[in-house]
Protein backbone atom coordinates (compact mmCIF):
# COMPACT_ATOMS: atom_id res chain seq x y z
CA UNK A 1 0.00 0.00 0.00
CA UNK A 2 2.49 2.39 0.73
CA UNK A 3 3.76 1.65 -2.31
CA UNK A 4 1.20 3.17 -4.11
CA UNK A 5 1.23 7.41 -4.90
CA UNK A 6 -1.54 8.32 -2.13
CA UNK A 7 -3.70 9.65 -4.63
CA UNK A 8 -4.84 6.49 -6.05
CA UNK A 9 -5.75 5.53 -2.58
CA UNK A 10 -5.83 8.03 -0.76
CA UNK A 11 -5.90 7.62 3.05
CA UNK A 12 -9.15 7.77 4.51
CA UNK A 13 -8.09 10.91 6.78
CA UNK A 14 -8.35 13.33 3.53
CA UNK A 15 -11.66 11.81 2.02
CA UNK A 16 -13.56 11.44 5.37
CA UNK A 17 -13.70 15.94 5.89
CA UNK A 18 -16.49 16.71 3.12
CA UNK A 19 -15.12 20.37 3.32
CA UNK A 20 -11.35 19.75 1.67
CA UNK A 21 -12.80 17.04 -0.81
CA UNK A 22 -13.55 19.47 -3.36
CA UNK A 23 -10.13 21.02 -3.71
CA UNK A 24 -8.31 17.35 -3.08
CA UNK A 25 -10.15 16.09 -5.60
CA UNK A 26 -9.22 18.63 -8.08
CA UNK A 27 -5.40 18.56 -6.73
CA UNK A 28 -5.87 14.55 -7.48
CA UNK A 29 -6.66 14.92 -10.54
CA UNK A 30 -4.00 17.33 -11.51
CA UNK A 31 -1.25 15.12 -10.35
CA UNK A 32 -3.06 11.58 -12.14
CA UNK A 33 -2.46 14.27 -15.36
CA UNK A 34 0.64 15.32 -14.62
CA UNK A 35 1.89 10.93 -14.20
CA UNK A 36 -0.04 10.32 -17.17
CA UNK A 37 1.60 12.98 -19.13
CA UNK A 38 5.10 11.88 -18.30
CA UNK A 39 4.12 8.52 -18.77
CA UNK A 40 3.35 8.92 -22.26
CA UNK A 41 6.65 11.21 -23.12
CA UNK A 42 8.22 8.03 -21.24
CA UNK A 43 7.03 5.80 -23.73
CA UNK A 44 7.50 7.61 -26.70
CA UNK A 45 11.05 8.45 -25.82
CA UNK A 46 11.57 4.58 -25.07
CA UNK A 47 9.77 4.04 -28.46
CA UNK A 48 11.83 6.16 -30.57
CA UNK A 49 15.07 5.13 -28.43
CA UNK A 50 14.59 1.53 -29.31
CA UNK A 51 13.86 2.10 -32.61
CA UNK A 52 16.90 3.99 -32.98
CA UNK A 53 18.80 1.26 -31.34
CA UNK A 54 17.61 -1.34 -33.84
CA UNK A 55 18.57 1.09 -36.51
CA UNK A 56 22.09 0.74 -35.48
CA UNK A 57 22.00 4.69 -34.75
CA UNK A 58 23.14 4.42 -31.38
CA UNK A 59 23.57 7.84 -29.60
CA UNK A 60 22.60 8.68 -26.23
CA UNK A 61 22.34 12.17 -26.67
CA UNK A 62 19.51 11.73 -29.92
CA UNK A 63 16.42 12.22 -27.65
CA UNK A 64 18.02 15.74 -26.43
CA UNK A 65 19.19 16.53 -30.23
CA UNK A 66 16.49 15.46 -31.94
CA UNK A 67 13.78 18.32 -33.03
CA UNK A 68 10.38 16.70 -32.68
CA UNK A 69 9.83 17.11 -36.19
CA UNK A 70 12.41 14.89 -37.14
CA UNK A 71 11.03 12.27 -34.65
CA UNK A 72 7.68 13.27 -36.64
CA UNK A 73 9.23 12.23 -39.95
CA UNK A 74 10.61 8.98 -38.33
CA UNK A 75 7.49 8.26 -37.50
CA UNK A 76 5.39 8.72 -40.45
CA UNK A 77 7.62 7.71 -43.09
CA UNK A 78 9.41 4.64 -41.65
CA UNK A 79 7.02 2.23 -42.08
CA UNK A 80 4.85 3.81 -44.66
CA UNK A 81 6.12 3.20 -48.46
CA UNK A 82 3.86 6.25 -49.82
CA UNK A 83 5.08 8.44 -47.26
CA UNK A 84 8.61 7.43 -47.56
CA UNK A 85 9.04 6.88 -50.96
CA UNK A 86 6.62 10.34 -52.28
CA UNK A 87 6.72 12.83 -49.70
CA UNK A 88 10.81 11.75 -47.89
CA UNK A 89 12.27 10.39 -50.95
CA UNK A 90 11.05 13.27 -53.52
CA UNK A 91 10.79 15.90 -51.30
CA UNK A 92 14.72 15.56 -51.01
CA UNK A 93 15.40 14.78 -54.42
CA UNK A 94 13.12 17.95 -55.22
CA UNK A 95 15.06 19.84 -52.38
CA UNK A 96 18.29 19.30 -53.46
CA UNK A 97 17.76 19.19 -56.79
CA UNK A 98 14.77 21.08 -58.07
CA UNK A 99 14.67 23.86 -59.89
CA UNK A 100 11.82 26.97 -59.88
CA UNK A 101 8.82 26.65 -61.75
CA UNK A 102 8.06 24.28 -64.92
CA UNK A 103 9.66 21.49 -65.14
CA UNK A 104 11.09 22.65 -68.66
CA UNK A 105 13.20 25.29 -66.55
CA UNK A 106 14.44 22.51 -64.00
CA UNK A 107 17.35 23.81 -62.51
CA UNK A 108 20.82 22.12 -63.68
CA UNK A 109 22.68 22.67 -60.87
CA UNK A 110 22.45 19.59 -59.23
CA UNK A 111 23.99 18.66 -55.67
CA UNK A 112 23.85 15.39 -54.44
CA UNK A 113 20.93 14.38 -52.91
CA UNK A 114 21.07 14.44 -48.76
CA UNK A 115 19.92 11.15 -47.32
CA UNK A 116 20.62 9.40 -44.20
CA UNK A 117 21.60 6.00 -43.50
CA UNK A 118 18.68 4.43 -42.50
CA UNK A 119 16.91 5.22 -45.81
CA UNK A 120 19.26 3.87 -48.13
CA UNK A 121 19.72 0.92 -46.12
CA UNK A 122 15.65 0.76 -46.52
CA UNK A 123 16.57 -1.38 -49.84
CA UNK A 124 19.77 -0.68 -51.02
CA UNK A 125 19.26 -1.79 -54.58
CA UNK A 126 16.95 0.76 -55.03
CA UNK A 127 18.70 3.54 -54.72
CA UNK A 128 21.81 1.43 -56.38
CA UNK A 129 19.11 1.91 -59.51
CA UNK A 130 18.53 5.58 -59.56
CA UNK A 131 22.33 5.98 -59.40
CA UNK A 132 22.60 4.32 -62.23
CA UNK A 133 20.33 6.69 -63.79
CA UNK A 134 22.21 9.55 -62.47
CA UNK A 135 21.35 10.52 -59.67
CA UNK A 136 23.59 10.66 -56.64
CA UNK A 137 23.75 10.82 -53.15
CA UNK A 138 25.39 11.84 -50.22
CA UNK A 139 24.86 10.51 -46.97
CA UNK A 140 24.37 12.69 -44.35
CA UNK A 141 24.85 11.98 -40.86
CA UNK A 142 21.88 11.07 -38.67
CA UNK A 143 19.98 13.07 -36.57
CA UNK A 144 19.97 15.85 -38.93
CA UNK A 145 16.87 17.92 -37.95
CA UNK A 146 17.56 20.97 -40.44
CA UNK A 147 16.98 18.61 -43.49
CA UNK A 148 14.71 16.61 -42.38
CA UNK A 149 12.60 18.34 -40.33
CA UNK A 150 9.16 17.19 -41.41
CA UNK A 151 7.74 20.51 -41.28
CA UNK A 152 10.10 21.98 -43.16
CA UNK A 153 10.12 19.04 -45.75
CA UNK A 154 6.17 19.31 -45.99
CA UNK A 155 6.34 22.95 -45.96
CA UNK A 156 8.75 24.41 -48.21
CA UNK A 157 8.35 21.62 -50.67
CA UNK A 158 4.83 20.78 -52.88
CA UNK A 159 3.02 21.54 -48.77
CA UNK A 160 1.48 18.78 -46.57
CA UNK A 161 -0.08 16.14 -49.62
CA UNK A 162 1.22 18.46 -52.47
CA UNK A 163 -1.47 20.80 -51.41
CA UNK A 164 0.76 23.82 -52.14
CA UNK A 165 1.53 23.54 -55.80
CA UNK A 166 3.23 26.85 -55.72
CA UNK A 167 6.44 25.62 -53.90
CA UNK A 168 6.25 21.59 -55.53
CA UNK A 169 9.40 22.88 -57.40
CA UNK A 170 10.27 20.73 -61.16
CA UNK A 171 12.41 17.97 -61.41
CA UNK A 172 14.35 16.87 -64.97
CA UNK A 173 14.76 13.42 -63.76
CA UNK A 174 12.14 9.95 -64.45
CA UNK A 175 12.40 8.02 -61.73
CA UNK A 176 10.75 5.28 -64.10
CA UNK A 177 14.35 5.48 -65.97
CA UNK A 178 15.71 3.65 -63.46
CA UNK A 179 13.85 0.91 -63.50
CA UNK A 180 12.91 0.28 -67.20
CA UNK A 181 14.49 -2.71 -67.63
CA UNK A 182 14.36 -4.32 -70.86
CA UNK A 183 12.04 -7.17 -68.95
CA UNK A 184 9.62 -4.20 -68.62
CA UNK A 185 10.12 -2.62 -71.96
CA UNK A 186 8.25 -3.94 -74.41
CA UNK A 187 7.83 -3.91 -77.77
CA UNK A 188 6.87 -0.48 -79.91
CA UNK A 189 3.45 -2.09 -81.50
CA UNK A 190 2.18 -3.06 -78.62
CA UNK A 191 -1.27 -2.87 -77.44
CA UNK A 192 -1.73 -0.11 -74.23
CA UNK A 193 -1.48 -1.04 -71.06
CA UNK A 194 -4.10 -0.37 -68.57
CA UNK A 195 -3.38 -0.78 -64.64
CA UNK A 196 -6.44 -1.43 -62.84
CA UNK A 197 -5.05 -0.18 -58.92
CA UNK A 198 -7.36 -2.70 -56.82
CA UNK A 199 -8.29 -1.38 -53.41
CA UNK A 200 -10.44 -4.96 -53.18
CA UNK A 201 -12.87 -5.21 -50.00
CA UNK A 202 -10.88 -2.36 -48.44
CA UNK A 203 -12.98 -1.61 -45.45
CA UNK A 204 -11.99 2.26 -45.42
CA UNK A 205 -12.63 3.35 -49.06
CA UNK A 206 -13.66 0.75 -52.03
CA UNK A 207 -15.20 -0.07 -54.98
CA UNK A 208 -17.89 -2.23 -54.43
CA UNK A 209 -18.98 -3.46 -57.76
CA UNK A 210 -15.22 -3.21 -59.08
CA UNK A 211 -15.07 -6.60 -60.71
CA UNK A 212 -18.63 -5.67 -62.44
CA UNK A 213 -17.00 -2.13 -63.50
CA UNK A 214 -13.56 -3.72 -64.65
CA UNK A 215 -14.79 -6.92 -67.13
CA UNK A 216 -17.54 -4.06 -68.76
CA UNK A 217 -14.83 -1.49 -69.48
CA UNK A 218 -12.14 -4.69 -70.51
CA UNK A 219 -15.13 -5.76 -73.13
CA UNK A 220 -16.34 -2.42 -74.16
CA UNK A 221 -12.49 -1.79 -74.84
CA UNK A 222 -10.81 -5.21 -76.01
CA UNK A 223 -7.56 -3.50 -77.72
CA UNK A 224 -5.88 -2.70 -74.68
CA UNK A 225 -3.82 -4.74 -72.18
CA UNK A 226 -5.36 -4.63 -68.66
CA UNK A 227 -3.66 -5.98 -65.74
CA UNK A 228 -4.78 -5.85 -61.78
CA UNK A 229 -2.80 -4.76 -59.24
CA UNK A 230 -3.90 -4.74 -55.33
CA UNK A 231 -1.69 -3.67 -52.23
CA UNK A 232 -1.48 -7.25 -51.59
CA UNK A 233 0.92 -7.85 -54.27
CA UNK A 234 2.59 -4.74 -54.08
CA UNK A 235 3.64 -5.29 -50.18
CA UNK A 236 4.90 -9.13 -51.62
CA UNK A 237 7.50 -7.43 -53.56
CA UNK A 238 10.19 -5.13 -52.73
CA UNK A 239 10.57 -1.63 -54.07
CA UNK A 240 12.47 -2.06 -56.89
CA UNK A 241 9.78 -4.89 -58.39
CA UNK A 242 7.30 -2.44 -57.15
CA UNK A 243 8.48 0.24 -58.93
CA UNK A 244 8.97 -2.07 -62.09
CA UNK A 245 5.10 -2.52 -62.21
CA UNK A 246 4.39 0.70 -63.33
CA UNK A 247 7.09 1.71 -65.83
CA UNK A 248 5.34 0.60 -68.62
CA UNK A 249 1.76 1.46 -67.56
CA UNK A 250 0.16 3.59 -70.24
CA UNK A 251 -3.13 3.95 -68.20
CA UNK A 252 -3.49 4.12 -64.04
CA UNK A 253 -7.05 3.52 -62.86
CA UNK A 254 -7.49 4.26 -59.17
CA UNK A 255 -9.80 4.65 -56.58
CA UNK A 256 -8.20 7.68 -54.52
CA UNK A 257 -5.46 5.89 -52.51
CA UNK A 258 -2.27 5.93 -51.28
CA UNK A 259 -1.35 3.78 -53.59
CA UNK A 260 -1.35 6.10 -56.64
CA UNK A 261 1.97 7.00 -55.33
CA UNK A 262 3.72 4.09 -57.77
CA UNK A 263 2.70 7.14 -60.53
CA UNK A 264 6.29 7.82 -60.07
CA UNK A 265 7.45 5.61 -62.12
CA UNK A 266 5.39 5.72 -65.24
CA UNK A 267 6.87 7.28 -68.42
CA UNK A 268 6.04 10.73 -69.43
CA UNK A 269 2.60 11.62 -70.50
CA UNK A 270 1.31 8.47 -69.93
CA UNK A 271 -2.55 9.08 -68.10
CA UNK A 272 -3.58 8.25 -64.39
CA UNK A 273 -7.54 8.57 -64.08
CA UNK A 274 -8.12 9.15 -60.52
CA UNK A 275 -11.97 8.22 -59.11
CA UNK A 276 -12.83 10.22 -56.66
CA UNK A 277 -15.65 10.01 -54.20
CA UNK A 278 -18.25 13.18 -54.26
CA UNK A 279 -17.49 15.31 -51.95
CA UNK A 280 -14.21 14.51 -51.34
CA UNK A 281 -11.55 16.34 -53.62
CA UNK A 282 -8.19 16.06 -52.70
CA UNK A 283 -5.80 17.30 -55.02
CA UNK A 284 -2.21 15.40 -54.10
CA UNK A 285 -2.19 13.04 -56.89
CA UNK A 286 -3.55 15.53 -59.35
CA UNK A 287 -0.33 18.03 -58.62
CA UNK A 288 1.67 15.02 -57.85
CA UNK A 289 0.71 13.94 -61.72
CA UNK A 290 1.29 17.32 -63.20
CA UNK A 291 4.85 17.46 -61.65
CA UNK A 292 5.92 13.92 -63.02
CA UNK A 293 4.46 15.48 -66.62
CA UNK A 294 1.53 13.24 -66.59
CA UNK A 295 -1.87 13.43 -67.76
CA UNK A 296 -4.48 13.61 -65.24
CA UNK A 297 -8.16 13.15 -65.27
CA UNK A 298 -10.79 12.92 -62.42
CA UNK A 299 -14.27 10.82 -62.07
CA UNK A 300 -16.20 11.90 -59.79
CA UNK A 301 -18.56 9.57 -58.45
CA UNK A 302 -21.67 9.59 -56.28
CA UNK A 303 -21.33 8.95 -52.80
CA UNK A 304 -22.52 11.91 -50.24
CA UNK A 305 -26.17 10.44 -50.05
CA UNK A 306 -26.19 8.15 -52.39
CA UNK A 307 -28.16 5.04 -52.62
CA UNK A 308 -25.32 2.98 -53.62
CA UNK A 309 -22.35 3.96 -51.18
CA UNK A 310 -21.67 2.89 -47.64
CA UNK A 311 -20.04 4.52 -45.15
CA UNK A 312 -16.13 3.08 -44.92
CA UNK A 313 -15.30 1.00 -41.66
CA UNK A 314 -12.07 3.09 -40.20
CA UNK A 315 -10.00 2.29 -37.30
CA UNK A 316 -9.77 3.21 -33.65
CA UNK A 317 -7.66 5.82 -33.76
CA UNK A 318 -9.49 7.90 -36.67
CA UNK A 319 -12.79 7.14 -34.73
CA UNK A 320 -11.03 9.24 -32.04
CA UNK A 321 -9.56 11.89 -33.81
CA UNK A 322 -12.91 12.54 -35.06
CA UNK A 323 -15.10 12.18 -31.99
CA UNK A 324 -15.32 15.86 -30.82
CA UNK A 325 -15.50 17.20 -34.14
CA UNK A 326 -18.86 15.97 -35.44
CA UNK A 327 -18.84 18.40 -38.34
CA UNK A 328 -15.69 16.72 -40.17
CA UNK A 329 -16.46 13.60 -38.81
CA UNK A 330 -19.81 14.13 -41.14
CA UNK A 331 -17.22 15.29 -44.03
CA UNK A 332 -15.20 12.28 -43.39
CA UNK A 333 -18.07 9.78 -43.52
CA UNK A 334 -19.60 9.40 -46.81
CA UNK A 335 -17.02 11.54 -48.24
CA UNK A 336 -13.16 10.65 -47.79
CA UNK A 337 -14.04 6.77 -46.06
CA UNK A 338 -16.53 5.59 -47.98
CA UNK A 339 -17.58 2.51 -49.79
CA UNK A 340 -19.13 3.28 -53.37
CA UNK A 341 -20.91 1.94 -56.10
CA UNK A 342 -20.33 3.11 -59.42
CA UNK A 343 -23.49 3.57 -61.95
CA UNK A 344 -23.92 3.00 -65.24
CA UNK A 345 -23.37 6.73 -66.17
CA UNK A 346 -20.10 6.25 -64.12
CA UNK A 347 -18.77 3.22 -65.56
CA UNK A 348 -19.64 4.95 -69.54
CA UNK A 349 -17.37 8.04 -68.61
CA UNK A 350 -14.19 6.12 -67.73
CA UNK A 351 -15.55 3.78 -71.27
CA UNK A 352 -14.76 7.21 -73.01
CA UNK A 353 -11.68 8.10 -71.10
CA UNK A 354 -10.40 5.04 -72.03
CA UNK A 355 -11.44 4.36 -75.35
CA UNK A 356 -9.94 7.41 -76.51
CA UNK A 357 -6.82 6.32 -74.69
CA UNK A 358 -7.08 2.97 -76.86
CA UNK A 359 -7.31 4.81 -80.25
CA UNK A 360 -4.43 7.45 -79.87
CA UNK A 361 -1.15 6.62 -81.44
CA UNK A 362 1.82 5.77 -79.12
C1 LIG B 1 0.32 5.27 -45.37
O1 LIG B 1 -0.22 6.54 -45.10
C2 LIG B 1 -1.34 6.89 -45.90
C3 LIG B 1 -1.74 8.31 -45.66
O2 LIG B 1 -1.58 8.70 -44.35
C4 LIG B 1 -2.47 5.92 -45.64
O3 LIG B 1 -3.58 6.24 -46.44
C5 LIG B 1 -1.98 4.52 -45.96
O4 LIG B 1 -2.97 3.59 -45.67
C6 LIG B 1 -0.72 4.18 -45.18
N1 LIG B 1 -0.20 2.92 -45.65
C7 LIG B 1 0.14 1.94 -44.85
C8 LIG B 1 0.65 0.72 -45.50
O5 LIG B 1 0.05 2.05 -43.65
C1 LIG C 1 15.40 3.35 -69.84
O1 LIG C 1 15.22 4.76 -70.02
C2 LIG C 1 16.41 5.45 -70.34
C3 LIG C 1 16.10 6.93 -70.42
O2 LIG C 1 14.95 7.18 -71.18
C4 LIG C 1 16.95 4.94 -71.66
O3 LIG C 1 18.14 5.61 -71.97
C5 LIG C 1 17.21 3.45 -71.53
O4 LIG C 1 17.62 2.95 -72.75
C6 LIG C 1 15.95 2.72 -71.08
N1 LIG C 1 16.28 1.33 -70.83
C7 LIG C 1 15.67 0.35 -71.47
C8 LIG C 1 16.12 -1.02 -71.11
O5 LIG C 1 14.82 0.53 -72.30
C1 LIG D 1 -4.87 -9.28 -54.85
O1 LIG D 1 -4.80 -9.99 -56.05
C2 LIG D 1 -4.44 -11.35 -55.87
C3 LIG D 1 -4.23 -11.95 -57.25
O2 LIG D 1 -5.28 -11.65 -58.12
C4 LIG D 1 -5.53 -12.04 -55.05
O3 LIG D 1 -5.19 -13.39 -54.87
C5 LIG D 1 -5.64 -11.34 -53.71
O4 LIG D 1 -6.70 -11.89 -52.97
C6 LIG D 1 -5.88 -9.86 -53.90
N1 LIG D 1 -5.80 -9.21 -52.62
C7 LIG D 1 -6.68 -8.30 -52.22
C8 LIG D 1 -6.44 -7.69 -50.88
O5 LIG D 1 -7.62 -7.96 -52.89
Amino acid sequence: MALLPSFVFPSSSSSSSSSSSVPSRTRRLAKLCIVLVVLMCAKSSLVFFISHLAYGQVNPLMLVQTSSDYRQMLYVTRNNYSHFVRDLIWRSVIRDWGGEGDYEQANTNRRPVRLEQWMIDKEPEYFKRLERAGMQFEIVRAPNNELFSWNKLLHSVCGNFFEDDATCKALDFRFGDAFNTTKTIRSEKRRKRIVWLSRGTNQRRAISNEKFVYNALKSAIPNMEYLIINSSILKKNPMVKQAEMFTDVDVLVSLHGAGLTNMLYMPEDSLVVEIMPKGYAKDTYMNFAKRLKLRYKRLTADADGDKGAKAGKVSLSTRTKYAFNSKEDKERKFKRDVIIKLHDYDIDSLRDMLSLEASKRK
